[in-house]
């Protein structure tokens, strides 16, 4: 993970976050950026200013004017490759939404022409409040980068989305923006699924299974890494994708998976379906909670659409689909089977078996199955690994089919 040579401004302000913030700086100036601080008052109440300069081997700059110095806000702006707003309260992201400017982190930002970075942390209700979401929209349509946030426990002592990335993904977002190394997927657009998917009994039950969602969004950052514009059509799950270049479609249900996949497949060069999809939905569903009565009850339950075999029917001769087959016996031939069966160019196969692949795990232990027959068994790791290995593999059937 490298930021060599790169600067970058990091605003602090007031959130309980703002504790991290020295061990980030730390991070960025392991993975080799030059870092300059710059604080709000508030983010002093919760971090010293003395912590950061220690770390950053910079002085830490609060005011436009520091009694006779003149901190130039236009001259920072331009110095650095990137800005990085974290973290970014409830009221800095207000201020920044609506152009406001009463403090230096608001004037660098104004003046920035270098990518910005957004790294929201607040309670989970100041964050999902309207007018939070709104100027979140709202800044991202300036063309800022959000940093998603992340689900955990927070200050309130509640439990939910809110909290500031970890610092570790924020150095990897970073990383992964300026990775320059590899830009083959340039103006190519992708689809990918993830998460599990959960089936309506009642209004307060469902039919899920517990699929986390990490493979899918670490190919949908893998993809994002190498140029392309990637579509994450994702079932219920509390992780996000890293990547400023992944666009995310939430869903619930097959059935809304299915629409969202068949609508965006039209237009994408590259699909790599990992999603956890259920089989089966509850046939009917209940308008009102299913009351206790005998003791046995009975779910009739109907098939639900495969989408990787409706995708495979309308496959175009430019576009590569992917699969996955989460076997636990007769492995590579069952996976063999939903190749062919669903017209897919390559099947990613999990087995059960294999300790540490599957369903929660960071790592995975996969197989690459493709339509010549060949396949190729690689060892257990993490599924970021995983990820660019199967990347790097439909880069290579794309190459050799010549639809590069
Ligand atoms: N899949 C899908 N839509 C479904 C079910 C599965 O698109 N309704 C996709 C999955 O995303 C995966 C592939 O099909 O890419 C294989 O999923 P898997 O659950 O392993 O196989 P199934 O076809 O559902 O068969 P079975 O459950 O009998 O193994």
């Amino acid at each position: 993970m490298s930021l060599q040579g790169k600067r970058i401004v990091l605003a602090v302000t007031g959130s309980i976050a703002a504790y991290k913030t020295p061990q980030f700086v730390r991070q960025l100036v392991k993975a080799g950026a030059d870092v300059k601080v710059l604080v709000t008052v508030a983010a002093t109440q919760f971090v010293s200013a003395l912590s950061l300069a220690a770390v950053s081997k910079h002085a830490v700059l609060a005011n436009v004017n520091d009694g006779a110095t003149w901190n130039n806000h236009v001259e920072l702006g331009l110095w650095a490759d990137a800005m990085l707003i974290a973290p970014c309260s409830a009221n800095t992201l207000g201020k920044l939404a609506n152009g406001l400017c009463d403090n230096l982190v608001c004037a660098v930002y104004l003046s920035a022409r270098c990518p910005v970075f957004i790294a929201p942390a607040m309670d989970e209700d100041m964050w999902l409040h309207p007018s939070t979401q709104l100027n979140i929209s709202k800044v991202k349509g300036f063309g800022n980068h959000i940093i998603p946030v992340a689900h955990g426990e927070l200050a309130s002592g509640l439990v939910g989305e809110g909290r500031m990335a970890e610092p570790e993904d924020m150095v990897a977002h970073l990383a992964m923006f300026f990775s320059v190394e590899n830009n083959s997927l340039k103006g190519v657009k992708a689809l990918v699924t993830a998460g599990p998917t959960y089936e309506r009994i009642d209004p307060v039950r469902f039919i899920g299974n517990f699929s986390s969602g990490k493979m899918g969004i670490a190919i949908a950052d893998a993809l994002a890494e190498k140029g392309a514009a990637v579509t994450l059509v994702l079932g219920p799950s509390h992780e996000r994708a890293h990547h400023s270049g992944v666009r995310t479609i939430a869903v619930e249900s097959a059935q809304e998976m299915y629409a969202a996949c068949i609508e965006e497949f039209k237009s994408v060069q590259i699909a790599v379906l990992a999603a956890a999809v259920a089989d089966y939905r509850p046939a009917v569903r209940a308008d009102e909670k299913i009351k206790k009565k005998d003791n046995e009850l009975t779910l009739a339950l109907a098939k639900t659409d495969d989408i990787l075999a409706g995708l495979g029917k309308i496959k175009q001769s430019w576009q590569t689909l992917v699969g996955f087959a989460l076997e636990t016996n007769n492995e590579l031939e069952h996976a063999t089977g939903k190749l062919t069966a669903k017209n897919a160019d390559m099947v990613v196969l999990n087995s059960l078996r294999d300790e540490g692949a599957g369903f929660g795990h960071d790592t995975n232990k996969i197989t690459l199955l493709t339509g010549d027959g060949r396949h190729k068994t690689l060892p257990l790791m993490s599924k970021k690994d995983a990820a660019a290995s199967i990347v790097d593999q439909i880069l290579e059937l794309r190459h050799a089919e010549n639809i590069a």
